[in-house]
This record gives structure tokens, sequence and C-alpha cells, in this order.
């Protein structure tokens, strides 16, 4: 048997391919969803609990019953523009739900964590690429709330040796995630979906009128945002890496997952029309309220810590990845 591992959000996007990756490597992951966002047809690697991170009793009761050992924390509401206009239900979920998360471990005894946790708690960094010694200072509710959570945890973890336990966290901070899984059993399936890479694909195969553009003024070599884009299942990798750190005796820390280059929104629908032959028609609009105009990530730290180095974050490959998954035959999977 291997180690057992529960994965809130585990029917997610990046929770699912977290799954995948565990099981590659010998752990076995339990997803706890509850399925507000997420699709039970993702769940594939080992079994699926129905429940709400918030709900510290059916947390408690999950690991005990799967004997787990570790926690992975991928569920959140996690849309930049959409923290702007609901604050309330970003904080509802985002920060209550890791209090009902962390109460639920520690009455079951579970004390290793990896964090999801975002770029989006640099808010508009002084300098790039960003290193995580960067103060945090967010833009948006969202980056708020993931900031929130990792001084949770690092007042969770430093509590511990108050009751005896050996308690310690990863957070990772997830710059742009795109792609899919190479092998086509996952994919992005977001409703509504709001993401660059998705849209521009959506655009180019007529399934979207247009991709909007928002903002073409900033202060960046062409006007338009620049992101540090990382490949899903590098990401989902960097997880595995993670917990082995923690399983093997590792400190607590939080690095940043990123490849350490950026792309323009426009870089990003020049590599969507090189991909698929077809080129998005897109609409210039205004700035969307909370984006910062440049992040991307150092990523030594991860590499220092982990060995972790990125694979298939390469623009291109990655934009190749997920087309299939929104290519028109995909309707039906993807609305299930
Ligand atoms: N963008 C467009 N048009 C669109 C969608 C996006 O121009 O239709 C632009 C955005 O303004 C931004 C860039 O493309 O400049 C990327 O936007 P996404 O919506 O794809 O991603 P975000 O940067 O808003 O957010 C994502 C995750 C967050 C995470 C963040 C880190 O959703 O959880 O990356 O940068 F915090």
């Amino acid at each position: 048997m291997g180690v057992t591992v529960l994965l809130t959000g585990g029917a997610g996007y990046i929770g699912s391919h977290a799954c995948k990756a565990l099981a590659a490597a010998g752990f076995e992951p339990v997803a706890f969803d509850n399925l507000s966002r997420g699709h039970a047809d993702a769940v594939r690697w080992g079994p699926l609990v129905k429940g709400s991170v918030g709900d510290a009793e059916a947390v408690a009761d999950a690991l005990t019953r799967y004997d787990i050992l570790a926690v992975m924390h991928f569920a959140a509401k996690a849309y930049v523009g959409e923290s702007v206009t609901s604050p309330w239900s970003y904080y509802g979920n985002n920060v209550c739900g890791i209090i009902g998360l962390l109460e639920g471990c520690k009455r079951a005894g579970v004390f290793t964590f990896v964090f999801s946790s975002s770029c989006a708690v640099y808010g508009v960094p002084p300098r790039l690429p960003i290193t995580e010694d960067t103060l945090p200072e967010p833009v948006n509710p969202y980056g708020r709330t993931k900031l929130m959570g990792e001084q949770m945890l690092l007042d969770y973890a430093s509590a511990g040796a108050t009751y005896n336990a050996d308690c310690r966290y990863v957070a990772l901070r997830y710059f742009n995630v795109a792609g899919a899984d190479p092998d086509g059993e996952l994919g992005e399936r977001h409703d509504p979906e709001t993401h660059l890479v998705p849209l521009a694909l959506l655009a180019a195969n007529g399934r979207h009128p247009a991709l909007e553009i928002f903002g073409t003024d900033y202060d960046t070599p062409d006007g338009t945002c620049v992101r540090d884009y990382i490949h899903v299942s590098d990401l989902a990798r960097a997880h595995v890496l993670a917990l082995q750190h923690l399983l093997d005796g590792g400190p607590s820390t939080t690095l940043n997952l990123g490849s350490g280059r950026g792309y323009s929104v426009r870089e990003v629908v020049d590599a969507v029309a090189r991909v698929t032959g077809r080129t998005p028609p897109v609409v210039d609009r205004p700035r969307r309220a909370g984006d910062p105009p440049m992040l991307v990530a150092d990523p030594a730290k991860a590499r220092e810590v982990l060995g972790f180095v990125t694979e298939r974050s390469e623009l291109d490959r990655m934009v190749a990845d997920a087309a299939p998954w929104f290519a028109a035959d995909q309707t039906d999977a993807r609305s299930a």
C-alpha cells in the first residue's frame, strides 16, 4: 500500500491532474470535492468523497476513513475578475474553507500539507522575475484570500509544537496554469470559462465569437499583460515532489511554480494561430479590474528545494496539449 493523500478539489482541473501524477508515483489519491466546479468523471485514480472543505467533521471523517497521511488543498474559487465583483464568495470559500479544513485535519491528526497558493499574492511586484521573498501585496480579493491561507498555515504549523504535532507544509505559488494532460485523459473544463488559453482556442475554432483582449495600454512590450504560463502536468509533478519533500522530513517552505518566461496576451494569440492554423478573432477592450501588468516567476527556489524544472511549459507545446480538448467534437465531453 502506498501513502494515501487527500486532495481537496481533486475533481477540478489541477486537482485531477495531481491525482493522476500521484498515482503514477505510487501514492493513493482520495479526491474530496463538493463538485460545485469539479467533475466526478475526472476522478479516475482513486475514490471520490463528496464534501465541502469548510465542513470540519466531513474532512476529519474522510481523513480517518481512508487513513490519510497528507492533504493537498486545491479546493478554492480562483477567478481574479470574479473575486473583484463577488469578494464575499472568495472570503467565504477560500478563507472559511481553510479554517474548516485545518480544524478537520487537527481532529484527525493529519499535519502534512501542500497548499495551492498563487502568484496573485504578489500584486504588482516591484521587480521581475519575482522571488519568494518579495513582499506580498495582493491587489485583488483572490490574492488576499490566498495570502491569508498561507498565513493560517504558518500559524497552524507553529502552533503544532504546542501539542506535539510535527506540522509542516509547502505553499506553492502557481503562476498561470495552462495545457492539458498529454495523454488526453484530462483537460480544462471551467464553467464559465474565463482563462486566456481556452478562450483563444475556442475563438480560433469558432466556438467563441472573439477573444477580448483586456488592456492594450500596459507598460509592456506590446501593451498587453504578460504572464508566466506553466503546464498543468508540470505543476502536478511539482506537487508530488513537494509531498515527497515533506515526507522525507523537509521543512515548511513557500515556492514559486512558473517557467521563468513571460508571454504577452498577443503572444498567446499568436501561438494559438501557429498551433491550430487558425487566427483567433480578437477585440481590444479596456483593462480588466485586478490585473497586474506583468507576472514572471523566478523558479530558482523550486529547483533548489525540490529539484523541479518544467518540461512541457514551452508555450506552443502547452497550447498544442490543450487544443484537442477545445476542439469541436469535445462539446459533449466538456459539458459532462
Ligand atoms: N485575458 C484577456 N482576455 C480574456 C481572458 C484573459 O485578455 O478573455 C488576459 C487577462 O487580462 C490576463 C491574461 O489574459 O492579462 C491571463 O488571464 P487569465 O484569466 O487566463 O488568468 P489570470 O491571470 O486572471 O488568473 C490566473 C488564475 C489565477 C491566478 C493567476 C496568476 O486564474 O488563479 O492566473 O496570474 F492567480
